[in-house]
């Protein structure tokens, strides 16, 4: 085969969903590149398009159907474009089969289970004329050394656990992602060795649950991991998500505390403020639980930032439970709090309960929620106000003409500066606040 030929090929990925699914797109890209591909933001340029899907709200399922839809025009300008779908949405069931009706244009369908053997999907589709739909029913034991075509340096996302096991009764997510799995100890860490001696500067390990990371392993936690991490020699923050309350303990919160590695912000959904509603989601927390492990936070890390995913209208939501969920945020405080309205997941127990409701009333009580966390925003920021934080610089705002990068507590600040600074940590005293973000100038 002619190498320049293949060298000119490039491939486009477009991601729905959490940072799971970017780090798997880095994966899908990396067993492209493996290929000869380069990646490419222009479509029309491209060879092979990867849809890599997520199915947690319907608002993202219906944006990724109608950009599949939009590809038809393209496929039959370009017959040898290859197009890929897989991710959370072909992992539901039957819908790989749905989807191959309504878009039969589509060469490979692929799930989350065979997500590593994406390679061995696209070498045979390249050698064969006919579609292929291939998603495995079950989880697969971990495996290792998938290469990945890392695209958010100075950050580094590494996987540590995969699945879940707490079916929470709107959840999506153990169904699609299987029961979870840990990765081992001494792969995470050799991983991360080798990320902070290639120069990145941020670290960030990924699960549906950290905190249960080690459950289906021998004498390692979580806790053990945090520790193992920080011993990692040079300069680098660590990150992790997500979190879950009931298992966030105060060995854990120690070991947080005690790493100089580790960020000073936790990721901390609580989802609702109601005890009624928390039991109904099969939270199995209640929210003076949730509060508690507050206080524990903030015990061991006073400047400990706490952020949050908020859920309004959970099915038989009231107005007096919704002010619950807007008490528990005005007292805690949040650093940030993604917020949605409950949508409905087919096979989940929610789907099957009363009291959906009206979408004007979710709108409404979405609305204040947002008004009650954006105030929080702008009072934490005025705190901001002249203070020099270090931020890790991580990209260059093109409209706004300057870089941006966030502090230990996951506060972004925009600043200016001649030379680029992507991948530096850099002092910088804030000028101007207002909502969440900050602007400020480099102290050199
Ligand atoms: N509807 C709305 N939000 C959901 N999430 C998970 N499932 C649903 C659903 N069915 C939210 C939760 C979770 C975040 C990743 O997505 O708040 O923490
Ligand atoms: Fe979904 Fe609950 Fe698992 Fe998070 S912990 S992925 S919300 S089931």
């Amino acid at each position: 085969m002619d190498n320049n030929i293949i060298e000119q090929k490039k491939y486009k990925i477009i991601t729905y969903g959490c940072q799971m699914n970017l780090h798997e797109s880095e994966k899908i890209g990396g067993l492209l590149c493996e290929r000869g591909y380069t990646a490419t933001d222009d479509e029309t340029k491209a060879d092979v398009i990867v849809f890599n899907t997520c199915c947690i709200r319907e608002n993202a399922e219906d944006r990724a159907e109608g950009n599949i839809g939009a590809l038809k025009k393209l496929k039959a300008k370009n017959k040898d474009l290859i197009i890929a779908v897989g991710g959370c949405m072909t992992q539901q069931k039957d819908f790989a089969e749905k989807l191959h009706q309504t878009f039969p244009f589509v060469d490979i369908i692929f799930g989350t289970h065979n997500l590593e053997d994406f390679g061995r999907l696209f070498d045979k589709k390249l050698t064969q004329k006919k579609k292929l739909i291939e998603v495995l029913p079950h989880e697969e034991a971990i495996k290792e050394g998938t290469p990945k075509c890392r695209t958010s340096f100075p950050n580094a996302w590494v996987n540590i656990t995969y699945g879940c096991n707490n079916f929470c009764t709107y959840c999506i997510v153990p169904y699609v992602r299987g029961r979870e799995r840990s990765r081992k100890i001494e792969d995470i860490v050799s991983e991360c060795r080798q990320l902070v001696k290639e120069g990145y500067k941020e670290i960030t390990l990924l699960g549906q649950n950290v905190n249960s990371y080690g459950n289906d392993l021998k004498d390692v936690d979580f806790a053990t991991l945090i520790d193992e991490v920080s011993k990692i020699e040079g300069k680098f923050r660590l990150r992790f998500m997500t979190n879950h309350p009931k298992d966030l303990t105060e060995k854990l919160v120690q070991a947080i505390a005690r790493s100089e590695k580790t960020c000073r912000s936790v990721h901390l959904p609580v989802q609702a403020g109601s005890n009624r509603i928390l039991k109904l989601m099969n939270r199995r927390y209640t929210r003076e639980d949730y509060l508690e492990k507050v206080e524990l936070l903030r015990k061991y890390i006073p400047d400990v930032a706490i952020t949050t995913d908020i859920m309004v209208s959970f099915p038989t939501e009231t107005e007096e439970d919704f002010l619950d969920t807007m008490d528990l945020a005005s007292r805690v405080k949040f650093a940030g709090a993604f917020t949605f309205i409950y949508s409905k997941r087919k096979g989940t127990p929610a789907e099957k309960m009363d009291g959906q409701i009206p979408e004007a009333v979710s709108k409404d009580r979405i609305t204040r929620l947002i008004e009650l966390q954006n105030n929080t925003n702008r009072e934490q920021s005025k705190e901001y106000l002249n203070k020099t934080v270090e931020i890790l610089c991580e990209d260059f705002d093109q409209k706004k003409g300057m870089y941006l990068g966030r502090d230990t507590h996951g506060r972004m600040a925009y600043f200016k500066s001649e030379k680029n600074l992507i991948g530096q940590f850099v002092d910088v005293k804030i000028t101007k606040t207002g909502g969440i973000s900050l602007i400020g100038e480099i102290i050199w």
